[in-house]
């Protein structure tokens, strides 16, 4: 039987979401709109939602470039973001 609920971590935050959540809903439901920085250093987010922009690429139990937008959530799973920015300092 299929379980309701799927737990992963994102960015090292526990999340739990519904069985067939793509990665990239389980990206908002942990907090955040970014996955990566483009080559300019400007941040990214999904756009399309069907696997065209690549702008979801996420790091997935340590496969680069996965889109979080295409892959569904497994109990367990690790995805990596882009690192965030330094704090500025006042
Ligand atoms: S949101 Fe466009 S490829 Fe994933």
């Amino acid at each position: 039987m299929t379980p309701l609920t799927i737990t992963l971590t994102v960015d090292a935050r526990s999340v739990s979401v519904a069985a067939s959540s793509s990665v990239a809903a389980a990206i908002a439901v942990a907090g955040s709109v970014a996955t990566r920085r483009s080559t300019s250093g400007q941040w990214r987010g999904p756009l399309c939602g069907m696997g065209v922009c690549q702008e979801c690429r996420v790091d997935i139990d340590g496969r680069p470039h996965q889109l979080s937008c295409q892959t569904l959530c497994a109990d367990g799973m690790r995805v990596r973001t882009a690192p965030q920015p330094p704090k500025v300092q006042p």
